[in-house]
């Protein structure tokens, strides 16, 4: 059976995707935020996982505004980026496993979630600058994926109760895939940030704190928060933390914190890193290692 071995968190901002075509990963302004990527990597290195289940949100690559699903799942076998801007050259494609893909879909739909399915899907920023911090370097990402999108863009979006149980959802649908492969749950964006209007280049660093330990700890509390409460605290863009929140619901097992990064700011983001552990319930813990944190 498939197994769930962790959950990461990471900042999607798109200048990260210069930085790396530019190699200034050691420059001062970008090592604090790369830097926080080491661990990540040599876990890894460590855990092998094979497969990469993502939540992220298009921001008008793939879905424009015309035509806004809340929740839409990936089914195919390729998903490729295109120009989108931002100065940041197109990516290679990321492979696709639609068998899974499909599990994931029919166990979210018995579950009453009223998804569109898409076989056919560009992947923007939001994929491909996670997928190159985590697997850096030049030849295919090692790692074929199932990308699940979120609404973070178009009001009205989905509440955060609604993400963390559209995780579960996932997460029950990984662990009954029938095929011996080792998963690791992505959510991307956030933590803190308003790109636009009166509050742009808003952070709340005590809120993503808070964000990130009740993550950890308790996500539940964390969905006491109504949506435009929550864009208070973090943000107009900070609701991207709704991919978070689905990521560590699909984390079905005993959860646990591996490694946190937190630096202000990477353009107008408070950028964060999170590496959780999932141990299944009566099973194995994994060759994890003991926390390490590298300071902000
Ligand atoms: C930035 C952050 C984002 O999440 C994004 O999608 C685009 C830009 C930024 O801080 O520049
Ligand atoms: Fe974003």
């Amino acid at each position: 059976m498939a197994r769930i071995i962790g959950g990461v968190g990471t900042t999607h901002v798109p200048s990260i995707g210069k930085a790396i075509a530019e190699r200034k990963e050691k420059d001062s302004y970008w090592s604090p935020f790369f830097d926080g990527f080491h661990p990540v990597h040599r876990w890894i290195a460590r855990e092998k996982p094979d497969i990469a289940v993502v939540f992220y949100n298009d921001h008008g690559l793939n879905f424009f505004l015309d035509k806004m699903p809340t929740f839409a799942v990936g089914a195919a076998a390729e998903y490729r980026n295109e120009d989108e801007g931002w100065g940041i050259p197109v990516s290679k494609s990321a492979a696709g496993i639609p068998e899974l893909s499909w599990h994931i879909i029919e166990t979210l739909v018995e579950d009453e979630f009223d998804i569109t399915t898409c076989q056919d899907m560009l992947v923007d920023h939001a994929i491909t600058i996670p997928m190159s911090l985590m697997w850096p370097g030049k030849g295919a990402w090692p790692v074929r994926i199932v990308p699940i999108t979120v609404n973070t863009v178009q009001h009205p979006l989905p509440s955060l109760s609604r993400a963390l149980k559209l995780g579960r959802s996932v997460g029950k649908a990984i662990e009954s895939y029938k095929e011996d492969l080792k998963v690791v749950v992505i959510g991307t964006g956030g933590l803190s940030h308003q790109l636009d209007g009166p509050r742009a280049g808003f952070i709340n660093k005590e809120f993503d704190q808070y964000c990130m330990d009740m993550l950890v700890k308790n996500p539940d509390d964390i969905t006491r928060h109504s949506v435009p409460q929550f864009i208070e605290q973090a943000g107009a863009q900070g609701i991207e933390f709704l991919n978070w929140i689905a990521m560590r619901g699909a984390l079905t097992g005993k959860v646990s914190e591996l490694h946190r990064n937190y630096h202000i700011p990477i353009s107008n983001t408070a950028a964060a890193t999170m590496l959780l552990d999932n141990v299944p319930v009566g099973g194995q813990r994994s060759t994890a290692p003991a926390r390490e944190t590298v300071p902000a």
